[in-house]
């Protein structure tokens, strides 16, 4: 079990905690989230990646869901689903209050 995966599951099972909202800042930053979206979530990588900061909770949890799944699947989706084995749907839901809190 790599390091990650170890976390991964720790994380997971500390999700079901009060401790869910406050652990989205921490996943935002060790799921690699920050890599291409910004610290923020306002500054993407690149021009084509979207800003996520101040998004709607459930529709920011359900475009992750969709991506992991591979329901969606645009031009630029492989570069998030890279990532989305890494999260599980309650650490998507965390990311995704964390997410809706932040300022635009
Ligand atoms: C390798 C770059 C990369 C990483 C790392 C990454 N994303 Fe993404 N993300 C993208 C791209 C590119 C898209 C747009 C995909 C598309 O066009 O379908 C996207 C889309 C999204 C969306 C949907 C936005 C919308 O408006 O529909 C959300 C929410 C999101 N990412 C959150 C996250 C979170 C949370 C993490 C960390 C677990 C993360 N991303 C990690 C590149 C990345």
């Amino acid at each position: 079990m790599t390091t990650k995966k170890f976390l991964a599951a720790a994380l997971a099972a500390l999700a079901c905690t009060a401790a869910q909202a406050q652990d989205g800042a921490k996943l935002y930053a060790e799921k690699t989230c920050v890599a291409c979206h910004g610290k923020e979530g306002n500054k993407p990588l690149m021009a084509e990646y979207p800003k996520i900061a101040g998004q709607n909770a459930k529709y920011a949890e359900r475009q992750m869901l969709d991506i992991k799944s591979g329901a969606r699947a645009n031009g630029n989706t492989a570069a998030m689903k890279g990532v989305m084995h890494l999260v599980s749907d309650a650490e998507i839901k965390a990311l995704s209050e964390y997410l809706s809190k932040l300022k635009p």
